[in-house]
């Protein structure tokens, strides 16, 4: 495979473009906004809150409504398959005197919400939810919402968002503590916004994040940079498929996101990064890769946030590579769009891999030869699961078959096209 790509936007930073302009009192525009499923599920969300949001040639734009000022849904707000967008929103909800019922597909119905629930209900929101604390899930914030300070449980930017969403509209202080450093996308942006907010970093790397609420934010013109883990699939296919030499460009390097980029590296992946350079208060790169023997290596559970959606492609490029990768860490794949960790060991033995899945952990045992394919996978309505395998194909003895490749529209619908574009086939079988 071979040629230049570029990805489509951050899912991270486009689900948060939309819901920050939608705060901010005025236009933001965004241009290069991921316009996956999931995202457009945000936008539908955040109008029916009162923002309008447009579209007009490549550039998306957002009325804000102003901090303190959303309005009462009519219906209920449906997320499809978007934990991201459904939990944040549930956040910047939480202060809101007023019922609203967020609902979402079977996998996102499955998901479990108490994570973000519990912090809410301390600020006083009154929150019915299905058995688990599971969607469908309706809140109805306290009319005088309390400030709290919150230990985040789990590593999860999801959960700190909500968190300081919430506080966004609280009068007095909210404060996160962070003992696992995740993606700080909210931070930053809401900085960029305006927004009264200090994160603080002790010694031992614990992070303090302090939002005063009830602040006016200010609109702002974003770029969305492209979305690594969406440049992962290109990148792991230009390792893996012989003779390949490909470049994906202006990609989002945020220390935060780039824990397979290291891992690929210690593999023996040929991976240079050109072009570095910041937009936006973010670092971006061009990242050239080139066809390359892959050794096993062990992934340390401290990576798992900086590359926690990247973990079915790694398991992909270990099955290609020489000897054992062992990833520790890993409960949280259990609760994304489907239990991870358990399909990507059904993919992979499906596909003539040998590997081992215990509790929070995957060893692949690779041969340093073509892994053999030839297998069906179940995908579980999780579209990374689909590209995972897909890319696997490209370069496996026998081609490799998903049994659902929609999802991948939630986000990365040029992703068939992307590849086709690099050398790759990928067809939609009957
Ligand atoms: C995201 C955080 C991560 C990640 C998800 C996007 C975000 O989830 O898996 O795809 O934008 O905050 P968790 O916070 O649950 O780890």
């Amino acid at each position: 495979m071979s040629g230049n790509v570029t990805v489509p936007g951050d899912k991270s930073i486009s689900h948060r473009s939309l819901i920050f302009g939608t705060l901010a009192r005025g236009r933001t525009t965004v241009r290069n906004l991921l316009e996956g499923d999931d995202v457009l599920a945000t936008a539908n969300a955040m109008k029916a809150l009162g923002a309008k949001i447009e579209k007009a040639g490549d550039v998306w734009t957002v009325d804000g409504v102003g901090n303190g000022a959303l309005l009462e849904p009519k219906e209920p707000l449906d997320f499809g398959n978007a934990g991201t967008g459904s939990r944040l929103t549930m956040g910047l909800l939480a202060p809101y005197d007023f019922p609203v019922t967020f609902v979402g597909d079977a996998s996102l119905s499955s998901r479990p919400m108490g994570r973000v629930l519990d912090p809410l209900r301390q600020t006083g929101c009154q929150v019915k939810a299905q058995e688990g604390d599971r969607l469908p899930v309706t809140l109805h914030g306290a009319p005088l919402a309390v400030p709290i300070t919150y230990r985040v449980p789990v590593a999860s930017a999801q959960i700190k968002s909500a968190v300081l969403l919430a506080g966004l509209n609280i009068a007095g202080t909210t404060t996160v503590i962070e003992p696992v450093f995740t993606r700080d996308h909210t931070e930053r942006m809401l900085a960029g916004f305006g927004a009264d907010i200090t994160v603080e970093t002790a010694a031992d790397g614990v992070r303090t994040i302090s939002i005063t609420g009830q602040t006016d934010l200010r609109p702002q013109d974003i770029t969305v940079p492209g979305d690594p883990s969406s440049a992962a699939f290109a990148i792991v296919a230009g390792l893996i498929v012989p003779g390949s030499e490909l470049t994906v460009k202006d990609v989002l390097l945020n220390e935060t996101r780039t824990g397979l980029l290291t891992t690929l590296q210690e593999m023996g992946a040929n991976i240079t990064i050109k072009n570095r350079r910041e937009t936006g208060g973010e670092e971006i790169g061009d990242i050239h890769v080139a066809n390359s023997s892959l050794t096993g290596v062990t992934v340390p559970a401290e990576r798992a946030p900086s590359m926690i959606d990247e973990y079915p492609i790694l398991a992909v490029a270990a099955a290609f590579a020489d000897g054992e990768t062992r990833m520790e860490g890993l409960e949280e794949l259990r609760v994304k769009e489907c239990d991870r960790l358990a399909a990507v060991a059904r993919g992979l033995e499906e596909n003539g891999v040998d590997c081992t899945e215990g509790e929070d952990w995957l060893t692949v045992r690779g041969t340093g030869n073509m892994a053999a394919g030839g297998g069906t996978v179940e995908t579980h309505l999780d579209h990374r699961i689909a590209m995972a395998f897909l890319v696997m194909g490209l370069a496996s003895q026998k081609p490799v078959t998903v049994d659902d490749g929609a999802m991948i529209a939630t986000s990365f619908r040029e992703f068939p096209d992307l590849m086709a574009s690099l050398g790759g086939t990928i067809e939609a079988v009957a």
